[in-house]
């Protein structure tokens, strides 16, 4: 992407907080405790929601937007994401990304996204998300790094559309597959990897590379 247009999503905004906990998980490393005293115990809670297993709709013309720091904490939301997400902009703001994390997502998604964009590249990615009713959502996620002027990562940014149903029916299988395959291994790391090793085994078996996967669905 032209560095041009990676400048005008800069993530310095006046709605744009200083970084707050890293809660279990928010790559790469730990950011202050500077969560306003309401949102904390709330984005905890959060990552407890249940599943509901209601599918939570939005336009196919709406594209839900974030922005991060470095660490992946939440320095934009924009109203789509409010409102599909289900959560104050006070929640949302300063919280680590995976405050909608749904767990049946594999974590070797989240690796392959943190891998590219880190190393400074984008990535296309199917994702799962849950709203804080527990309720969920699925996206086409465009994730990309915003640069600053010293040629350093300043954050991220995530444009997300609604999938076609095709789509998101091969996705939500593959990651099934994925995800029993993280769920059998001894830990994390582990299952990380053997996740990861399955998702390279399937591109292979299909004779794509995951880029071509993402854009053949
Ligand atoms: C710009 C950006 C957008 C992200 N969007 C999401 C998202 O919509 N849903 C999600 O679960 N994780 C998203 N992530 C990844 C999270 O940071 C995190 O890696 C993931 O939720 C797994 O969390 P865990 O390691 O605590 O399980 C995003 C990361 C970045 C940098």
């Amino acid at each position: 992407m032209a560095a041009s247009a990676v400048q005008s999503i800069d993530t310095s905004g006046a709605r744009a907080r200083p970084p707050a906990p890293g809660m279990d998980g928010a790559p790469p490393g730990e950011a202050p405790d500077t969560a306003p005293a309401r949102a904390k115990p709330l984005r905890q809670f959060l990552r407890t929601v249940t599943p509901t297993g209601r599918a939570r709709p939005f336009e196919r013309s709406e594209i839900i937007v974030s922005k991060t720091d470095p660490k992946g904490i939440i320095t934009y939301a924009n109203d789509v994401f409010l409102r599909v997400a289900q959560m104050e902009e006070e929640t949302a703001l300063g919280a680590p990304h995976s405050i909608v994390r749904h767990p049946d997502m594999p974590r070797c998604v989240f690796k392959l996204l943190w891998d590219r964009v880190s190393a400074g590249e984008e990535i296309f990615a199917y994702v799962l998300n849950l709203a804080s009713s527990g309720d969920h959502y699925w996206v086409l996620a465009h994730v990309t790094p915003s640069w600053g002027p010293d040629g350093k990562i300043v954050g991220y940014h995530s444009s997300r559309r609604a999938p076609r149903d095709n789509a998101v029916e091969v996705a939500a299988g593959l990651y099934r597959q994925l995800k029993a395959v993280e769920d059998a291994a001894g830990g994390k790391a582990d299952g990380m990897a053997r996740g990861a090793a399955a998702l390279g085994d399937f591109l292979k078996e299909k004779g794509l590379s995951y880029d071509e996967l993402v854009f053949s669905l």
